[in-house]
């Protein structure tokens, strides 16, 4: 499998979880799952859900200077409710809402129109078409899973309505997905609750790839996804093929008004630097009101993240993962010629930054957006033996607020000491 170009240089996308569970700002889907609510209370919701303020080409325009390259909209969660009037069910907000129109087409419109790529999250489980909870995987890995709205009693199983789910809504959608939006990624989810032969994974992947062949696939399809897709903590130990991590700027995914944790700016630059030192995108999540909009809090955040991007794009696009951990405190990306390293600074250092084990001698270093350079010298080191001495760089005078870059030009492609020292 080859990645998509584009995919790899992104860096950032916006996640939009968008849905009739803004109206009463419960958790999406979950809630009647749980309990918590009855199916009723939660499908209620549909007659409040307007899109009345949606003005797409305004997500768009702030997604785009938030520094996303690509935005990621839920176009059907578990709960069943698709935001476009598919043929495929009767559970859409564009025949069941006062919204009462496909919101996803003029998603996808805006954001060609910004130059963003174009991503639909589907979820492969319904938790409302009656005939979803017909199977059963023949091993239920996780216990949770055996809930009335997607598993039917051992022994109740039928297998000609799987069958017609799968193929009639399930297939069904995504073709329709494909053909109305011609997406540039589709974000899968929820496939959890059967397994691999009995979603077809492999066929679905080939059926997508031969409609439009270069659509990328999240990884939520069982192996047969391009990237692994963490969700809502930096892994410890990055995968190593290509990832994307997602994330809430606040708690929850979906609106919901008590949901104040809003991360900082300067939290959001770490999580953002750490997952692209390591080789990931970000995909950092917003959930808009029932009517379309996003609140302040979060335009804010995603304003802020990007004035951030736009001061130090050199150390964001056109470079690939950095250092591994022990080199530096800090994340780190490099030049795709692996000739320029950026070291990222959460605190403003009051003495020096140490770099350790390069091999390479450092022509200069300099300051992302302010362009201050610094002086630095070699402290210790074996060098009859290979060893590298630590490369101590000078405290910048001048910080950024939410992380300095230091950029360092090395007088040839990286080379670096991975061994125990000598003695
Ligand atoms: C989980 C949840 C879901 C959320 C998703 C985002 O799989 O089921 O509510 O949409 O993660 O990654």
């Amino acid at each position: 499998m080859t990645m998509q170009p584009w995919f790899a240089d992104a860096k950032l996308g916006i996640f939009v979880h968008w849905g009739i569970y803004a109206v009463d700002g419960v958790p999406e889907s979950w809630s009647f799952y749980s309990g918590d609510l009855t199916r009723d209370a939660y499908m209620k919701q549909l007659d409040g859900f307007t899109a009345s303020r949606y003005r797409p080409d305004e997500w768009a325009g702030l997604f785009a200077r938030a520094g996303a390259r690509y935005a990621v909209l839920t176009t059907k969660h578990h709960d069943g409710v698709a935001l476009w009037d598919t043929d495929r069910t009767e559970l859409s907000v564009a025949t069941r809402s006062p919204a009462g129109r496909d919101l996803v087409g003029p998603f996808a419109e805006a954001l060609r129109r910004h130059g963003l790529r174009v991503g639909l999250y589907y979820s492969h489980s319904d938790w409302s078409h009656p005939d979803y909870p017909t199977a059963r995987p023949s091993s239920l890995h996780r216990p949770w899973v055996d809930n009335r709205f997607a598993m039917p009693a051992p022994g109740a199983e039928r297998p000609d309505r799987w069958e017609h789910y799968l193929t009639h809504v399930h297939r069904g959608q995504i073709r329709e997905l494909l053909s109305r939006y011609r997406p540039d990624l589709l974000w899968f989810d929820g496939a959890w609750e059967r397994d691999e032969h009995q979603w077809r994974m492999k066929e679905l992947r080939e059926e997508i790839l031969r409609l439009r062949p270069r659509t990328v696939l999240n990884g939520r399809m069982l192996g047969h996804g391009d990237y692994a897709t963490p969700e809502l903590g930096v892994p410890i130990v990055p995968p190593e093929g290509p990832w994307e991590l997602c994330y809430t700027i606040g708690d929850a995914w979906g609106h919901q008004p008590r949901d104040t944790a809003h991360k900082s700016v300067a939290e959001l630059v770490r999580v953002f630097t750490e997952t692209i030192g390591h080789g990931g995108n970000l995909l950092l999540n917003t959930g808009p009101r029932q009517d379309g909009t996003i609140v302040p809090e979060h335009a804010e955040r995603l304003e802020g993240l990007g004035r951030w991007i736009h001061r130090n794009r050199e150390a964001v696009h056109g470079t690939v993962r950095g250092l591994p951990y022990g080199h530096h405190y800090g994340p780190s990306t490099l030049s795709t010629d692996r000739r320029t390293l950026y070291l990222v600074c959460f605190d403003p250092p009051s003495r020096f930054v140490e770099l350790r084990g390069l091999h390479n001698a450092v022509r200069k270093v300099s300051v992302l957006g302010t362009g201050e350079e610094l002086g630095h010298r070699v402290v210790g080191g074996f060098p009859s033996r290979r060893v590298p001495g630590g490369v101590r760089v000078d405290a910048p005078t001048l910080c950024d607020p939410d992380a300095t870059v230091l950029a360092l030009e090395l007088d040839g492609e990286i080379e670096l000491y991975r061994g125990h020292g000598a003695g």
